[in-house]
């Protein structure tokens, strides 16, 4: 099975976290500055992460990457996403491109997995929470670094 993960970073977390991931789940990662139609759509299993910028934007690189992915047809493709963000900080838009990423890969047709429990975060709102779970990993460098190599375990076996 051919898996690809595709981050966004500008300080390198969430670059951190995509070679973590992609250690765990045999993948090659990809830089969205890089990335090309293929590499969304030429895998057996897609991974998307990028970090919330700016009171709720996706990170600078994938504001052209969501351009490519648009191009892409991700029909009945597996489909899972990761965030960063800060809860303590941006409450209010805490890991909100996670909720950004999961309208655009569903509107390519997309069936995401890895969906996980909101419960063990304090934040007010977000656009990635959705009935009650988040649309994918979300982890928190920022206030819950610790609790991050945990997660990441947890989740990419969930997914596998
Ligand atoms: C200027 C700035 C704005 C940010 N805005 C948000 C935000 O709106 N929501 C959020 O959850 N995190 C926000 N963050 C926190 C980052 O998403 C977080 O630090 C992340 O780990 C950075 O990932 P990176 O190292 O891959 O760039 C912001 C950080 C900075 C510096």
């Amino acid at each position: 099975m051919t898996v690809h993960v595709i981050y966004g970073s500008d300080s390198g977390r969430t670059k951190a976290a995509a070679g973590k991931i992609a250690a765990k789940l045999d993948g090659k990662v990809i830089n969205i500055k890089d990335a090309t139609v293929a590499d969304f759509e030429g895998c057996d299993f897609l991974v998307l992460g990028s970090p919330t910028y700016d009171e709720g934007n996706l990170q600078a690189d994938w504001a052209d990457g969501v351009d490519v992915l648009a191009e892409a047809d991700l029909t009945g493709k597996k489909v899972a996403l990761f965030g960063l963000g800060d809860q303590a900080t941006y409450p209010d838009n805490f890991v909100d491109a996670l909720g950004t990423l999961y309208d655009a890969v569903v509107e390519r047709g997309a069936e995401v997995v890895g969906f996980t429990d909101t419960k063990g975060y304090e934040f007010e709102s977000s656009t990635a929470a959705r009935d009650g779970q988040f649309v994918g990993l979300v982890l928190d460098q920022d206030n819950q670094a610790g609790k991050s190599e945990k997660r990441i375990a947890a989740w990419t076996s969930q997914i596998l």
